[in-house]
């Protein structure tokens, strides 16, 4: 659970209150006698802090001065990290309920700030038998005039939810994905089975107004998905392939745009056991099914008008006493067939059957989300994904865009035709793995030998978990890709 975000309108009356606002002369008269006033001035003065904060008969003040940047996404994103450390402070200090107050009509920062408050209160405390580190804040108030009136700009939106609040409903929606998307990630494989997930996923579905559809073994293996079957060959596990639509009346877009999650629920790496440490995390390996589960869950609650299909094959990868080894070779869903290298590539086998799959759905632009190569953390680390595209330029930039303004960004890499060459087999169509070098390229070209329309693959192999608390992202999943995602079809709807 995270805190919930609820607009108030009243403007005086003794609680915890944290005040944004750019500079000293704007402080809001009546809020601060002179004393405090005082007090506030010499802080900001000599200690240069970008919060200060004083007690006022046991209720906490903070005053946040929201940094000089020109630059709109830097100057959010530290607006969302000063949320988060007001909402550590909170926390610190037991507090259920904290007030915004929206000095200066900064309604963009201050709803960040509530974000990163938010998000930053997340935890997953599920196996945690004594609960005393679990955080009190339940109810961020925002006080805040540009809130009440309607926002021009996003006139589209107001038929959906009422009138003066439709930003604070979008935002809670959002936020709340992001937390059932960060659960689906932190569940241990003892939990999360590839069953289990797809029944999460048909849970999100229900509560959102999507529709879902769960193929067990037999159908997946009567549409001959030899990636999926494939790998889910060495579990005692069935796999799963779980399709999530939401397809209102009025959607802005004619044809549909499709999601793909890698759901990998654990990736030991098969008969080519992954050495050491470098299994711990692999619960980790489902985050892009994750966050395309999260991100139509919240799209179908926010009532966008988008039409859009979220593909989820998931199993676990196990070396068991029939799974796949080194040499084989395996039948995918479009008929090519793959030489498997190596076992531990097994990401791209699993969505390769799902982008074939997506073919039936005649899309306009297909979006991959995987946790697909260790190549990609080592190319651009955990604060970005590496993005790849063929004939979606366009709404790569879009989709860039997007990430920079949420802070889930995005870092373009190339997608010669040099690269596909080292996945050429000597025996089969293709194999599953190329050479040493830009790892995360060359399984791009292995994806989109399965694709025929415009398409994106986002490795967020990097971004997707983090095992050193990092601000409000949290520890452990990040829901990456979930605002991303949000951002994007709201711009799609636009
Ligand atoms: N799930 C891993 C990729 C991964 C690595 C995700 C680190 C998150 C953090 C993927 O299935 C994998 O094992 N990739 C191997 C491929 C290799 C065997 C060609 C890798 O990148 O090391
Ligand atoms: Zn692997
Ligand atoms: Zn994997």
């Amino acid at each position: 659970m995270i805190p919930s975000i609820v607009l108030t309108s009243k403007e005086q009356e003794l609680r915890h209150l944290i005040v944004v606002i750019s500079k000293l002369t704007k402080l809001p008269a009546g809020l601060f006698s002179s004393a405090e006033k005082t007090y506030i001035k010499e802080q900001i003065e000599t200690l240069k802090q970008e919060v200060v904060s004083f007690n006022r008969l046991g209720y906490w003040v903070y005053l946040f001065f929201i940094k000089d940047e020109k630059d709109q996404p830097k100057r959010l994103e530290s607006c969302r990290k000063a949320g988060d450390k007001v909402a550590g402070l909170l926390n610190g200090q037991k507090a259920i309920k904290a007030t915004i107050y929206d000095a200066e009509g900064k309604s963009k920062e201050v709803l960040a700030f509530a974000e990163g408050m938010a998000l930053g209160s997340y935890q997953f405390l599920k196996y945690k038998s004594e609960k005393e580190t679990e955080n009190t804040l339940k109810e961020i108030e925002i006080y805040s005039k540009a809130l009440e009136e309607p926002d021009n700009k996003d006139t589209s939106h107001v038929s959906r939810v009422t009138h003066h609040d439709f930003r604070v409903t979008e935002l809670n929606i959002l936020l709340d994905a992001v937390a059932r998307c960060r659960d689906l990630i932190n569940e241990p494989n003892s939990y999360l089975t590839a069953t289990v997930f797809s029944e999460e996923v048909e849970q999100m579905a229900k509560e959102s107004g999507a529709h879902a559809e769960v193929l067990t073994k037999q159908k997946i293996a009567a549409l001959k998905m030899g990636g999926l079957l494939g790998v889910n060959q060495g579990s005692h596990e069935p796999p799963t392939f779980t399709v999530m639509e939401w397809n209102p009346a009025g959607a802005k877009n004619k044809k549909p745009i499709v999601l793909v999650g890698k759901g990998v629920v654990y990736d030991s790496g098969g008969m080519n056991l992954k050495p050491g440490n470098s299994m711990l995390n692999m619960k980790d390996d489902m985050s892009g099914a994750a966050a395309v589960a999260a991100a139509v869950y919240a799209i179908a609650k926010a009532k966008l008008p988008v039409h859009v299909v979220g593909l989820m094959p998931a199993t676990d990868n196990r070396p068991g006493m029939k799974a796949l080894v080194p040499g084989d070779i395996i039948t995918m869903h479009n008929g090519m067939t793959v030489e498997v290298v190596d076992t531990d590539a097994e990401g791209r086998l699993i969505l390769a059957d799902a982008l074939s799959y997506a073919k039936r759905y005649d899309p306009s632009l297909v979006i991959d989300l995987a946790t697909l190569t260790g190549s990609a953390v080592r190319a651009i680390g955990k604060f970005a994904a590496a993005a790849m595209q063929s004939n979606a330029s366009g709404e790569l930039e879009k989709l860039k865009r997007s990430g920079d303004e949420v802070c889930e960004r995005l870092a373009e890499f190339p997608m010669w035709d040099e690269y596909g060459e080292q996945i050429k087999s000597e025996l089969a169509d293709l194999k599953n793995l190329g050479g040493a070098e830009a790892g995360l390229i060359t399984a791009a070209k292995f994806l989109e030998k399965f694709t025929d329309y415009p398409y994106i693959h986002l490795d967020i192999a990097g971004p997707a978990f983090i095992d050193k608390r990092d601000s409000y992202r949290g520890l452990g999943g990040t829901g990456y890709g979930v605002r991303l995602l949000f951002e994007f079809f709201k711009k799609v709807t636009r």
